[in-house]
C-alpha cells in the first residue's frame, strides 16, 4: 500500500512536533525497530537540548513514526528515526524526510547528515532512494557492537536556471506544435 492508499482510506498523515504525551507510542516504535533501543531517559535527555527537535507522523491520532534531529549551523543531523513496522513501505518515512528537506535552505542549512549501521541495509536503501549518499565510514562506531557506521548525506542542490525558465518564441512554439503533430 502506498501513501495514496492511506489517503484514499479516509486517513491522512499528519506531521507535527513531538510532545511529552507521545512518548509511550514513540518508545513502542523504538523498541520494535532497534536491537539497541534508546530508553525513555535517553530520549528526554536529548530532547532537553536546545538545538534538538522531535517530530512525529500520525494517522488517525495514532503515532506511526518519529524523528529526532539536531539543528546545526550548516546542517540538520538526524539522531533517531523509525516508522512503526505495520506502516512501513507505505511512504510514511519518505513524507517525514521530505518535511526535513523542506527545512533546508541554500543560504543556511544546506544538508542533512545521519549515521546508518553497516548491517541496516533497509535504511541504506531507503536513504539512497531519497538521494542521500554514503560519504564516510566510521570504523567501530558503536559501543554495543563492532559495526561500522556509514555517514549518509543529502545536499540541497541549486535548481539550474534553465530548468525553471525555458524561453518561448514563435519559432520554438511552431516546432513544439510540429513535434506534437508528428507524435
Ligand atoms: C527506514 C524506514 C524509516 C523507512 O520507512 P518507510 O516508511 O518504510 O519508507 P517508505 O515507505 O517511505 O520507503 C520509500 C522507499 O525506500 C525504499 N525502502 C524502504 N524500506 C526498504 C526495505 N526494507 N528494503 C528495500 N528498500 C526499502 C524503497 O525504495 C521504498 O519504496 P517502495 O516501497 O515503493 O519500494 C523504516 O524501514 C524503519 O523504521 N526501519 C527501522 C528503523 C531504522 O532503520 N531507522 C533508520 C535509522 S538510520
Amino acid at each position: 500500500m502506498s501513501f495514496d492508499d492511506i489517503s484514499d482510506s479516509n486517513s491522512s498523515l499528519q506531521i507535527r512536533w513531538l510532545i511529552r504525551r507521545d512518548m509511550p507510542e514513540v518508545l513502542a516504535i523504538e523498541q520494535e525497530s532497534f536491537e539497541h533501543a534508546w530508553t525513555e531517559e535517553e530520549f528526554l535527555c536529548i530532547l532537553r537540548q536546545q538545538n534538538c527537535i522531535g517530530m512525529v507522523a500520525e494517522i488517525d491520532h495514532e503515532i506511526v513514526g518519529f524523528m529526532i534531529y539536531e539543528l546545526h549551523k550548516s546542517n540538520l543531523h538526524v539522531l533517531n528515526f523509525a516508522v512503526a513496522k505495520q506502516y512501513r513501505r507505505k511512504g510514511v518515512g519518505t513524507q517525514m524526510v521530505d518535511r526535513l528537506v523542506d527545512k533546508l535552505s541554500l543560504q543556511r542549512r544546506k544538508e542533512i547528515l545521519l549515521e546508518v549501521r553497516e548491517r541496516n541495509l533497509a535504511a541504506q536503501m531507503f536513504f539512497k532512494d531519497l538521494d542521500f549518499m554514503a560519504v564516510t565510514v566510521l570504523r567501530n562506531h558503536y559501543d554495543d557492537t563492532c559495526e561500522d557506521a556509514y555517514i549518509m548525506r543529502y545536499q540541497l542542490q541549486k535548481v539550474p536556471a534553465l530548468a525553471l525558465y525555458s524561453p518561448k518564441n514563435r519559432i520554438s512554439a511552431y516546432y513544439d506544435a510540429y513535434d506534437a503533430d508528428a507524435a
